[in-house]
């Protein structure tokens, strides 16, 4: 039997609350499809500080890199906000990205039809919104060297972060954007900085070659990210798919995001270069919402970003694409039943718990997959 090795890292806040109705849905695919999924669990950001005083075990990251596929939670909260630096919640998640060499952050934004009326904007502007951000996740200002903050001696200190991009790192990045839009609406929007950042004229320069060498049948459009920012709360639905680095990645999804209604609705995927012999790829899934520790330990959280992320697993890592149809399928249909956590609750819906949420997931994915 095949055996899929799964390593969770639920975190801080409330990504073990929303862990927790993931691990149902692998209990029945296990015992239902006999996918021989193997969970692992480890400790990562405030958990694992209180408990080793790191942000992420040795032995810990040695379990997700031999792991098929990691499935996160969520890093952070107010009770670690003193905390060194270098052992900070982030650093885990950082840390992880860095040594799996996870250089490709799929985040789909997608406006549920159910939802429309949740968005910050009209529901006409929203209503089908179906774009994916293709962030470069382990270079630019996130990990440029030097980084620091020195003291200059005169009372005056000086912080540095460094924002760089070889030529390597923009082409694969642009390739997977490339590759990406080909098996959607076949369009891309490369965001950066041409007129102010050295790094933003390389990356305009790389994505535009690697568009002539290789992708030439895909729509390519440049775009500097501020006019971006605003295009994307103008008119969201003029995009497919966008590239863009790290650092505008994280701003452009985080507004994306909002655009769906919640940042509780949003899953990602973290993806390094396919093994040169068996073709499989190092990666991490995780909601793009936070720790939430204002409501964490309520029951109220909603798990949806959580198993729409472990969606994007069966996709991606493990090619169980019915299996992911019809979990994306099953979080659809449970919202058109007006079933909602606090966060998109909505006049004349319906509203859950964390707990309640997952089980109708499941209650309608069994139903759909049966
Ligand atoms: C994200 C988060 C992280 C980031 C934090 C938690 C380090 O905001 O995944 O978007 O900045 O990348
Ligand atoms: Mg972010």
């Amino acid at each position: 039997m095949t055996v899929r090795n799964l390593f969770l890292l639920p975190g801080d806040g409330i990504g073990p609350e929303a862990m927790a109705e993931v691990r149902k849905i692998i209990a029945y695919l296990n015992e239902a499809k006999g996918t021989g999924f193997v969970l692992d669990e480890g400790l990562v950001g405030g958990v694992a500080y209180d408990a080793h005083g790191s942000a992420v075990s040795e032995e810990d990251m040695a379990k997700a890199l031999a792991a098929d596929a990691v499935l996160f939670g969520a890093v952070g909260g107010p009770k670690w906000d003193a905390v060194p630096y270098e052992v900070r919640p982030e650093a885990g998640l950082l840390r992880l990205r860095k040594d799996l060499k996870l250089f490709a952050n799929l985040r789909p934004a997608i406006c549920y039809p159910a939802l429309a009326a949740a968005s910050s904007l009209k529901p006409e502007l929203v209503e089908g919104l179906d774009i994916l951000i293709v962030r470069e996740l382990t270079g630019g200002v996130y990990f440029g060297e030097p980084k620091e903050i020195i003291d200059l001696g005169n009372g005056q200190k000086r912080g540095i972060d460094t924002q760089v991009y070889d030529t390597y790192e923009i082409e694969r990045i642009a390739g997977v954007a490339f590759e990406l839009a080909r098996t959607r609406q076949n369009r891309v929007c490369s965001m950066e900085k041409r007129n102010v950042m050295k790094s933003g004229v390389l990356w305009n320069q790389v994505v535009t070659e690697t568009h002539k060498a290789k992708y030439s049948d895909v729509q390519l459009e440049h775009m500097l990210a501020d006019a971006g920012g605003m295009q994307l709360v103008r008119q969201p639905k003029q995009f497919d798919v966008i590239v863009t680095d790290n650092l505008f990645g994280d701003m452009l999804s985080d507004v994306a995001a909002m655009l769906t209604g919640s940042l509780g609705m949003l899953p990602s995927a973290s993806l390094g270069a396919p093994d040169a012999k068996t073709g499989k790829r190092k990666a991490l899934y995780e909601p793009v919402h936070g720790s939430a520790p204002d409501i964490a330990g309520k029951g109220i959280a909603n798990p949806i970003a959580m198993i729409a992320s472990f969606a994007m697993c069966l996709r991606y890592s493990f090619n169980l694409v019915t299996e992911a149809d019809n979990l994306e399928k099953a979080i659809a249909n449970v919202l058109d039943k007006g079933i909602r956590t606090g966060d998109i609750m909505a006049e004349g819906c319906k509203q859950v718990g964390t707990v309640e949420m997952g089980e109708a997931i499941l209650a309608e994915f069994k139903a759909i997959s049966a």
